[in-house]
């Protein structure tokens, strides 16, 4: 039986040849090689050799070579096809029945690399020609340097049918040029068939060898489609392959990293600020295949994306995808960049290390599916708790590997209880004896009943409200944003998002509420926003709301924040108290007189007996 070339790629693009072999010879990695004893001769020193990247096996020794089926055949003593047929079951890939079609079209293909590279070549020199100039020069402008072009072999199309024209000269016929995706043939056979690419900057798609076997078209300026694509050909499938791949692995093994963007323009930029290890899938999600092939170079790409709505939804895409297919040791990570840029319009407003930060910041999978769920989630009752749980099961079950499904539970599980921990202490707070109806206690009456043990909790809901006052109403920086400032929180978590809203809000003072929070969501305050701006937060202060008068929630603020600070001066008065009646100093006096002094003032006093009062009377 005859398989297709494109079926013994997809097998050889999922076998990892290093683990095949490594079932039978102890290999060592050094460099992009492994080293190990050739299975093939007797021998003491290693002499054998495998090479991921290339796809065959070497021995220095005794000559022996091949790829992972000869290694399959020779280890095995199978046939070629039983080779292929065990290795395609290994990774769950079905042997298609080639139909003769199929067959003719693949003798075909060796013909359509020369067919493509022909084409390259052309749109190569149209470039550096009159025709090109617009296109060179729209590239110079978009910052792409000779080097670039050099290197990603761009070139440019002619606006009449140069192509067909220049390759029919070279021998090359009609039909070849059609198949390879280069021509169209229109609908009436009657009629000649045209250059597919008109008037667009080439930038050619390569496989994994570095063979051209594509194209993705530019228009210069605006115009539909802003893209053209090469068809799916027998060279040229969509979903397998990745582009600038080739150019990408080394300094992906090298890295250890491998970074997934959204196009080709993001790649050239990033390539060419020295982030080798860059690639975009073709205008299309990533696909599984695509995944596979990721993994085959790094243990967890990362995959970048716009941090707008649009962007998230693709990252939540991509991760549910990738769920099912998790293997040990295998994941992905994911980045979110600032809305509405790209990396190559970030590289060009904010420079490398704007780059080099989101990339510090990429967030793991799992957390991802984590955020995603528990996003905007009540964990009140146990109705709540258990009902996420279940989400968290169903999230897991979607992974095949066994191993891996086990471990995303138990982590589940984990934070979940960590969670919901923290969420019973907060209840005990504001529960007192747990009547539920203490729930709906003032945040003012809290503070004044709660005893010593609650006393951290009656300041980290203080705390809270201040940064989640502001959060809900943004316009409030400029009356607040100077003091919430000049405060320190102790909860590390709490005290980042409070630099994070000041930092965002100085920057733009304007914002819109939603931006803001989808700017915090992104930036990893999913978790954090969900507890504050639910009930935790906003049951104990309720001119918080984003709804309430933009001066009922200042005075709210104000008051909150007196209050805050009055419990951290008591707080302060407690620690010199303490430390006078151990070791009593004049120094130690004179501070704890100055501190009591300040609580004493008028105002301070007033506020607390008029939130007293009005406590007793709700
Ligand atoms: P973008 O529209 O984000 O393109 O599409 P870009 O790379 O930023 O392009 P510039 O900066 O405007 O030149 C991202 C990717 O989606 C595919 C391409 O692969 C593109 O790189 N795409 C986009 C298409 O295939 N067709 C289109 O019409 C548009
Ligand atoms: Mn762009």
């Amino acid at each position: 039986m005859a398989f297709s070339s494109r079926f013994l790629d997809e097998v050889r693009n999922r076998v990892g040849l290093a683990e095949v072999v490594g079932r039978r010879v102890r290999l060592i990695k050094k460099g992009r090689e492994y080293h190990g004893l050739c299975p093939f001769h007797n021998e003491k020193t290693p002499s054998f050799t495998v090479n991921e990247d290339k796809g065959f096996y070497h021995c220095f020794g005794c000559g022996e070579h091949g790829s992972v089926f000869d290694f399959v055949m020779k280890t095995n003593n199978m046939s070629f096809p039983e080779s292929v047929e065990q290795l395609a079951n290994e990774v769950g890939l079905e042997i298609p029945v080639e139909t003769p079609e199929e067959r003719q079209r693949q003798m075909r293909a060796k013909n359509l690399f020369e067919v493509v590279e022909a084409a390259t070549a052309h749109y190569e020199k149209l470039l550096y020609m009159p025709e090109g100039k617009d296109a060179l020069n729209y590239l110079f402008n978009r910052g792409v340097n000779e080097e670039s072009i050099k290197q990603f072999r761009i070139g440019f199309s002619a606006n009449s049918s140069s192509l067909k024209r220049a390759l029919v000269r070279e021998g090359i016929s009609d039909q070849l040029m059609t198949e390879a995706g280069l021509l169209i043939q229109p609908d009436d056979p009657s009629r000649t068939p045209y250059d597919r690419f008109r008037g667009r900057v080439m930038f050619p798609i390569t496989d994994r060898r570095g063979r051209v076997i594509a194209f993705g078209g530019r228009i210069l300026g605006n115009g539909e489609p802003k893209y053209l694509n090469s068809p799916e050909t027998p060279l040229f499938h969509k979903g397998d392959s990745l582009y600038a791949l080739s150019q990408a692995v080394e300094a992906a093994r090298d890295t250890k990293t491998i970074l997934v963007t959204e196009g080709y323009t993001d790649v050239i930029a990033l390539h060419q600020a020295g982030f080798k290890h860059a690639v975009a899938p073709l205008g299309t999600a990533l696909t599984e295949n695509q995944i596979q092939i990721l993994w085959k170079v790094v243990p967890e790409p990362i995959l970048c994306f716009d941090g707008d709505n649009a962007g998230q939804k693709a990252a939540l895409r991509a991760a549910e995808r990738a769920m099912p297919l998790l293997k040990p040791g295998k994941s992905l990570r994911f980045i979110a960049l600032p809305d509405g840029e790209d990396p190559d319009s970030l590289i060009k407003t904010k420079g490398i290390k704007a780059i080099e930060e989101t990339l510090g910041e990429a967030v793991h999978l799992f957390e991802v599916i984590w955020r995603f769920n528990t996003f905007g989630c009540r964990l009140e009752t146990p109705e709540d708790r258990a009902g996420l749980e279940n989400r968290l099961k169903e999230a897991a079950a979607i992974i095949k590997d066994k191993t891996v499904q086990r471990y995303y539970l138990n982590s589940f599980k984990s934070r979940l209880w960590d969670e919901f921990g923290k969420n019973r202490s907060m209840n005990n707070v504001s529960g007192g004896r747990g009547n539920w109806r203490n729930q709906q206690t003032s945040f003012v009456q809290m503070t004044e009943k709660s005893g010593q043990g609650a006393h951290i909790d009656t300041i980290w809901i203080q705390q809270a409200i201040l940064i989640a006052t502001l959060i809900n109403h943004p316009l409030l920086f400029d009356r607040i944003g100077e003091r919430l400032g000049s405060l320190e929180f102790k909860a590390p978590d709490l005290d980042k998002l409070r630099q994070e809203v000041l930092k965002t809000l100085a920057l733009s003072p304007r914002l819109e509420k939603q931006v803001l929070r989808d700017h915090l969501e992104v930036t990893g305050f999913a978790v954090l926003l969900n507890g504050l701006l639910s009930r935790q937060v906003i049951n104990h202060a309720k001119f918080a709301r984003p709804d309430e008068n933009i001066d009922v929630v200042q005075k709210g603020w104000e008051q909150t924040f007196r209050l805050y600070r009055r419990n951290q001066l008591l707080e302060e008065i407690q620690t010199v108290e303490k430390e006078l009646s151990e070791n009593p100093t004049t120094e130690t006096f004179e501070l704890l007189k100055a501190l009591k002094q300040t609580a004493m003032q008028k105002e301070d006093a007033e506020i607390y007996l008029s939130n007293f009062s009005s406590a007793k009377s709700a």
